[in-house]
């Protein structure tokens, strides 16, 4: 039987929305300010007032892996720095480190919320302090759109003279006490790609900070460092714009956001509601608010493909992420790993399962 619905309905959105974007395209066509134009700008303005206002510097960029790349290239990291980050993630969490020719060092998640472990991370800490390597900065990961544990990993990081990057590519939105993780992280990034909570209907990102000579670092970073003279380069950058046209789509989204993440969350209870009895379904800890990117499963050693089988045969769309950490695949294989080992990471690997997920998910299906 073919799928009866989608795992992520694109289209559901689009329809929503089209009488506010094909004239957005069609503007943006017009005015032919192709690169950085005004859709950009006012892109920019309208997602630093979502995340607070106030200080928030938004640099907008190709896409979710830029988007961590711009503040380390920014920082100055180098060969020979450690950055601490998950390695129950995209390999696009790690590769930015790597890409500079740094060490990403794996710290372990904990079980329930799939995020970082504040005590994995101060190990890893302790340990990459007795290498040669020097800790620079930590990668929190959102997964699956609820917020890392910003407060213990801030202290951390505060501790140990840490840069906080909160990769928030699926967790963007998300709020731990009414609070998004730019009140604790130096740098938020985040992605645009067409199946994360905020979307583009191509490639795109951001990095948000409250460091105004950072924001202005990164800004002249992400066109090749011409900002401050075109022919006279001081940094290594990179071309990592966000396309007018698709800053045209996005400027309609802020205003559904917020309904759209609500809207998540009372699918999620639903799911709750029917599951939770007879599986190990996902438990938001008293405060946090998810964008549940993905509501994800904990089955038992074996079962997620029979389960998974099953209910493809009903017409529900399943999905296993992360089959494989980070520390398994031949890329990363050989880079530190907190204790040695990631025995949470590995298991729970093998054990989740996502269930279709998205805002307009019909009631009754
Ligand atoms: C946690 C996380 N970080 C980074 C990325 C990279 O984002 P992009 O595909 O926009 O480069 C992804 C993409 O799936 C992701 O899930």
């Amino acid at each position: 039987m073919s799928d009866a619905i989608a795992f992520i309905d694109l289209a559901a959105q689009q329809d929503c929305l089209r009488d506010k974007i094909e004239p957005a395209i069609a503007r943006a066509l017009a005015h032919v300010g192709y690169i950085i134009g005004p859709e950009v700008k006012q892109f920019e303005a309208d997602m630093a007032a979502f995340a607070g206002g106030g200080e928030t510097q938004v640099v907008s960029n190709a896409s979710g892996t830029d988007a961590p790349a711009l503040p380390l290239m920014a920082c100055g990291l180098k060969p020979g720095d450690a950055v601490f980050c998950p390695a129950f993630t995209s390999a696009a969490t790690a590769e930015v480190v790597a890409w500079l020719g740094a060490v990403p060092y794996f710290v372990e998640i904990d079980e329930q919320t799939f995020n970082m472990d504040p005590g994995s991370l101060k190990q890893a800490i302790a340990e990459c302090a007795r290498s040669d390597l020097t800790p620079r900065a930590v990668i929190a990961v959102d997964l699956f759109g609820q917020a890392a544990d910003y407060e213990a990993i801030r202290v951390i990081c505060d501790e140990n003279n840490l840069k906080l990057i909160s990769d928030a590519v699926q967790g963007f939105g998300a709020t731990v006490n009414g609070k998004q993780s730019i009140e604790w992280a130096d740098f938020v990034s985040t992605s645009f790609f067409p199946a994360k909570p905020l979307s583009c209907s191509g490639d795109g990102g951001a990095t948000l900070t409250r460091d105004e000579e950072t924001a202005d670092i990164m800004r002249s970073l992400r066109v090749n460092d011409k900002g401050t003279h075109k022919y006279n380069t001081v940094r290594i950058g990179m071309n990592g714009r966000l396309d007018t046209i698709q800053a045209a789509i996005l400027v309609e989204k802020p205003a559904v956001f917020a309904d759209e993440i609500d809207r998540r969350n009372a699918i999620a209870d639903r799911y709750t509601e029917a599951l939770g009895d007879i599986l190990d379904v996902p438990r938001v800890p008293e405060g946090y608010v998810s964008t549940w990117a993905q509501y994800t499963l904990k089955m038992k050693v074996g079962a997620r493909e029979d389960f998974a089988a099953a209910l493809k045969d009903a017409g529900v769309p399943t999905a296993f992420y992360c089959p494989k950490p980070l520390n398994h695949q031949t890329t990363y294989e050989n880079f530190p790993v907190a204790a040695n080992g990631l025995p949470v990471s590995e298991e729970l690997s093998q054990r989740i399962l996502s269930l279709p997920m998205h805002p307009y998910l019909a009631e009754g299906v």
